[in-house]
């Protein structure tokens, strides 16, 4: 939450403290982040978020070490902030090239303790990181090495991984960092700004919803992606050679390779008329690079409204 971060900005004056010690999931390592760069700002973090925001986030934050227990979000490599917005209920985030950490220690270790639930959403967001970094419109050959690698390696070293398997732990911990490099420069799709709502809303943990969400924007969406699927099919496997085949391909990919590693099945959500259409103003006011990268489809509210159906069986 922005509150809590300005909070931590409080005690960290008070004591006089000048850098911030992050140990956690993607959340804890965000909210971290803001601290340090609000800190440094001056200004409350709603200041800077996303959609609303005020003040330019052009300035260095404080030092932060990150210390992750979860190979999913990369937050430990990059400079972007996700909190709620108080005022709004709002997912949004803050974001600049110098909030990212300077140290980070990664212990594959951590990542065994997790419950396999919380490691398999972790995964999975490192997946769709790749996937969807591959597909932005803002792709470049460099995202796209780092991008491909990390879908290969996380295909490849998953299931281990969820089993306990230290070397399978750090593989995958490697790509989701490669992920999370491509997806800060090339930005993500229309999915994570979709996603986002759902765990504001809803409380479904982010990698739930990504992985939920991920396959339906490809059924819905797909087909209008041109190169960019194709690519992305290909860096999966995909042998398809028409286009309809190859969305059915990489949408079944995803689905496949969360059942393997034992990501749980999305229970049903429910939405009446009026937290539907919470759920589309919340899509189209955040202030998402997300809904200008997904390529070959302009976003708009019935695209939106369509893709939410699809999520809700409605
Ligand atoms: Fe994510």
């Amino acid at each position: 939450m922005a509150s809590t971060v300005d909070m931590g900005v409080t005690m960290m004056r008070a004591f006089q403290l000048d850098t911030v010690v992050a140990v956690g999931g993607g959340s804890v390592m965000d909210t971290g982040k803001a601290i340090a760069a609000c800190l440094a700002g001056g200004l409350p973090a709603r200041s800077y978020l996303s959609g609303i925001r005020t003040a330019p986030t052009t300035f260095a934050s404080l030092p932060v070490i990150a210390v992750p227990t979860l190979p999913g979000s990369g937050s430990e490599v990059n400079g972007t902030c996700v909190l709620i917005d108080d005022e709004t209920g709002r997912k949004l985030s803050a974001s600049s090239e110098l909030w990212s950490p300077r140290f980070a220690l990664v212990e594959p270790q951590f990542a065994a303790l997790a419950p396999g639930p919380i490691l398999g959403g972790a995964l999975v967001d490192a997946l769709c990181h790749g996937l969807e970094a591959g597909l932005s419109v803002n792709a470049t050959l460099a995202t796209d090495f780092a991008a491909r690698g990390a879908i290969q390696e996380l295909m490849e070293s998953g299931e281990a991984a969820m089993n306990g398997d230290l070397e399978a732990l750090a593989n995958c911990w490697w790509a989701s960092i490669q992920s999370a490099r491509a997806l800060s420069v090339a930005g993500s799709i229309v999915t994570h700004p979709l996603a986002h709502p759902l765990s504001a809303r809803f409380g479904v943990p982010h990698g739930l919803s990504v992985g939920l969400l991920e396959p339906i924007v490809l059924r819905e969406l797909g087909g209008k992606m041109g190169h960019p699927l194709t690519k992305v099919a290909g860096w999966t496997g995909s042998k398809a050679t028409t286009a309809a085949g190859r969305v059915r391909a990489l949408a079944s990919t995803i689905e496949e390779w969360a059942e393997e590693i034992g990501l749980p099945a999305m229970t049903r959500l429910e939405a009446s008329d009026d937290v539907m259409d919470l759920l589309v103003d919340d899509v189209l006011k955040s202030g998402s690079r997300g809904l200008a990268n997904t390529p070959g489809v302009a976003i708009d509210e019935p695209l939106i409204r369509r893709v939410y159906a699809v999520a809700f069986r409605r």
